[in-house]
């Protein structure tokens, strides 16, 4: 179901103080004795979840596919970017069929996109789930005033209730506040699971519940890597080596990871990573950059950089063993585009000869490289991935040398634009 080869990472020394590294990591995460402890949560997540508000979840979700033609999910980060991951890698490209829709909003200030969103849903019946763990974050904070201002105008106070649904903390903040005022249903991002951790909580799992995605597969998968990954034996533990590994590259100078996919639905999979790793490592002056490739697309625009640029990068690609549909290459009598040579092979088997090709060309450039396979995108594969990528993440920056769970740098921002907006205290 899930397997990796490490076979492709050229410069080859000996991992031995790295796999003491990991093993260590992996033990102070376990026994919470890291840095960063008390945001540990997600680790048993995939067990010790709240059954209770998980049944609550399923319940709302169903309320919202029967009353609502969109859902508009406001977030930011940690707050969308999980749902937004799994549920296009769950859709079909092109579908006429009617089903719910799931716009994701309050995670950028482009007013245009605000303006249209706004046009789009006036006529439209639709829920909203705004989602915060601070409930502060200005981006999804401006974007909810927009959208219960067009709610004021379509809804009644009583018809809020079963339209605006909140995800915040158990007890504290803006939004909390508000859903208690005012009767709207909330759920709970937990105290000990941090944004960027948090798709295996309500704060993934009602949108997803919502798109008709099977939330109790997803949390299977998740269970399933739980059990393999949290073993204290490097030989039999991915996440270990993984992370080893990838500090081992960074020691030898690679400092960006691409994370490629040949399978475009993972896309913002692929964005889900750039968050988790980039947040949790990129600190103290460190860390492994992460950015991501879709092939074979990005070939034909940044490979000639992967392949002759600067080597300083590694790639992980992720690699699906079936796809969910495939085309074989038909005989053509004129043959005029001398494709015939491709007679009988399918379109996937042409995409798995250029994930190949490709690897031995940039391994062969020197881009070290490290191949995870799944069997299919499913519920459960992703679920798997999620865990897998989570604790490598918490592993690979203890080794590091960061705390994983903190992000103090996305403040500086915030800082600069709040004193050029004037608010209070800035
Ligand atoms: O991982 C994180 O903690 C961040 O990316 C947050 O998810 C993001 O900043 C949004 O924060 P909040 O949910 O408090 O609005």
């Amino acid at each position: 179901m899930f397997k990796i080869d490490f076979s492709n990472i050229a410069t080859q020394h000996p991992m031995d103080q790295l796999k003491n590294e990991s093993l260590d990591a992996l033990e102070k995460l376990l026994n919470k004795s890291c840095e960063g402890s008390e945001f540990t949560g997600w680790v048993d997540l995939p067990e010790n979840y709240d059954r209770e508000e998980f049944d609550r979840i399923k319940k709302a979700a169903e309320k919202i596919r029967k009353n609502s033609e969109c859902l508009v999910v406001i977030g930011i980060g940690g707050s969308y970017m999980g749902a937004k991951a799994v549920d296009y890698a769950m859709s079909d490209y092109f579908s006429s069929e009617k089903e719910i829709e799931i716009i994701y909003a309050g995670y950028q200030l482009s007013s245009t996109y605000m303006a249209q969103l706004l046009k789009y849903l006036e006529d439209k019946d639709f829920s909203v789930n705004v989602i915060s763990k601070s409930g502060t974050t200005t981006e999804p904070a401006i974007c909810f005033r927009f959208i219960k201002e067009l709610m004021d105008k379509k809804y009644s106070p009583e018809e809020q209730k079963d339209r605006i649904f909140v995800t915040t903390d158990k007890e504290k903040g803006a939004l909390k506040e508000l859903s208690n005022s005012n009767g709207f249903e909330s759920f709970i991002v937990p105290d000990d699971v941090g944004g960027r951790f948090s798709v295996l909580t309500a704060v993934g799992l009602l949108p997803l519940a919502v798109k008709g995605i099977n939330i109790d597969d997803l949390m299977l998968g998740a269970s399933e890597a739980r059990n393999d990954l949290t073993k204290k034996d490097y030989e039999d533990n991915l996440a270990l080596q993984y992370a080893s590994f990838r500090n081992y590259m960074y020691r030898n100078g690679k400092d960006i990871e691409i994370l490629v996919n040949y399978e475009m639905r993972l896309k913002y999979f692929a964005e889900w990573f750039k968050q988790l790793f980039a947040e949790s490592e990129g600190k103290d002056n460190k860390g492994i950059f992460p950015i991501s490739c879709n092939f074979t697309t990005d070939l034909h625009s940044v490979g000639q950089m992967i392949q002759d640029g600067q080597k300083n990068v590694f790639e992980t690609v992720i690699s699906i063993e079936n796809p969910q549909e495939d085309l074989v290459v038909k005989e053509e009598k004129e043959n005029l585009d001398n494709l015939n040579y491709l007679a009988g092979k399918s379109v996937d088997y042409v995409n798995k000869m250029a994930m190949k090709g490709t690897i031995t060309a940039h391994v062969s450039g020197n881009v070290d490289n490290i191949l995870i396979t799944i069997d299919e995108i499913n519920e459960k594969t992703l679920g798997y991935m999620i865990y897998f990528f989570e604790i490598s993440v918490a592993v690979s920056a203890l080794i590091l040398g960061v705390n994983p769970f903190n992000q103090p740098g996305v403040e500086e921002y915030k800082k600069q634009m709040f004193r050029l907006l004037e608010k209070p205290g800035y």
